[in-house]
């Protein structure tokens, strides 16, 4: 068993189990990535506060998200095609995130369906939902989300169109893998990835195959995903959405003091300031030089959430100081799946949730609930460089 430290650690790992096509596909942004070195980057200028001779004895990480207690400030994002980074992969970080005590989100672009994560996970867990032109297949989704007892619909907003990764154009990415010669010797070298997924049915979008019109099988699928997004989705159907689903409602994708306050007239009970991980708009500032402006346009209407560069539990107590009530991870916890599985994800939460606490009580803070402003220390620029 390989000595894990750090996420990085569980990256190294993910990187010669898992094979490059789906590396590639996790680990990479739109166009010249600009946003996506930011988002990591951007952390790194925001320093701490160290603060000695505290009580620091009675430390707890523990929080709400939505008015549901978190074993951290932390949610496991939608990650789609995540049952290609391992067999089962969605019901391995379910089954992680509920022992942990964290919230696990399911994207409409899993391999493991609704049904099949909601049998094999002992927890209630929030679907993400992505707009589709067509409208009764998004309706039966959200039915089907209903049925499945998810605790929270959390609607993609920053996904209308498809930003372009070059490497997934170069690698011809498609679930299941297409198998080229080239794609048939990497996964020759990754035997456990390779056993494991001929042990599973579960091999392709299984929200979409045999649910979507006329879509039973491969071919069909890509033709019906590549037109399928809604370039029509806007506020008004933003709240038909919310009106339909009733639950917890969560708005992920926004990155803009204005957008954060119609996502807060539109009812949501939480955003994510979120770039989708600089996999969209490449150009797009980091979410975490953008999150004071958003946390202050919002104030108490709506829970602030972000997105976006977190690899450290450092990271996670600079999101809190700067506004935030939580984060979500994506890539932090897929190196841990594609790593060691379930395991994986656990040791992910587990690194995380350690360096979290280890800087709280070097930065004096018993709570996470108490993080602010007072713990960092931001350059004074930090947001005042870019006008419209
Ligand atoms: C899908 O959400 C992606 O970013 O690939």
């Amino acid at each position: 068993m390989p000595v894990i430290a750090c996420i990085d650690d569980l990256k190294t790992l993910y990187r010669r189990k898992v094979p490059k096509m789906f590396y590639d596909y996790c680990e990479q942004g739109s166009y010249s990535e600009q946003t996506f070195h930011d988002n990591v980057q951007d952390f790194r200028q925001i320093r701490l506060r160290q603060r000695v001779a505290r009580d620091i004895s009675l430390r707890t990480t523990d929080t709400t998200m939505i008015g549901t207690k978190v074993a951290m400030p932390v949610a496991l994002a939608p990650i789609g095609s995540c049952g290609m980074q391992a067999a089962d992969g969605e019901i391995k970080a379910a089954r992680a995130a509920a022992a942990f005590g964290v919230p696990f989100t399911l994207s409409t672009m899993s391999v493991c369906s609704i049904e099949d994560v909601a049998a094999a996970s002992p927890d209630p867990f929030w679907f993400q939902l992505y707009v589709m032109r067509d409208e009764d297949f998004v309706d039966a989704l959200i039915e089907r989300a209903r049925k499945a007892r998810c605790s929270a619909l959390v609607l993609t907003l920053d996904l209308q169109i498809l930003g372009q990764r070059h490497k997934d154009v170069r690698n011809g990415l498609s679930t299941p893998p297409r198998l080229t010669l080239p794609n048939m010797i990497d996964m020759a070298f990754r035997p456990e990835w390779s056993f494991g997924m001929l042990g599973t049915p579960r091999r392709t979008f299984r929200n979409i195959v045999g649910h979507a019109r006329n879509v039973s099988n491969l071919e069909q699928l890509s033709t019906w995903a590549n037109g399928q997004f809604d370039p029509k989705l806007d506020w008004a159907k933003v709240v038909r959405i919310r009106d339909q689903w009733q639950g917890k409602f969560i708005l992920k994708g926004v990155l803009d003091a204005e957008d954060a306050r119609m996502a807060a007239d539109a009812g949501a009970d939480a955003i994510v300031v979120s770039n989708h991980g600089g996999r969209q708009l490449d150009g797009a500032l980091s979410t975490i030089r953008v999150l004071p402006q958003i946390a202050r346009a919002v104030g108490d209407r709506t829970e602030v959430w972000l997105d976006g560069g977190i690899r450290t539990g450092q990271d996670i107590l600079k999101a809190l100081a700067l506004g935030a009530k939580s984060t979500l991870i994506g890539r932090s916890y897929v190196y841990g799946l594609g790593a060691m599985g379930q395991a994986g994800v656990t040791k992910a939460l587990e690194v995380l949730q350690s360096e979290l606490d280890i800087t709280m009580a070097l930065c004096g803070v018993q709570n996470a609930r108490d993080i602010g402003p007072e713990h960092v220390l931001v350059p004074q620029d930090f947001e005042g460089r870019w006008r419209t």
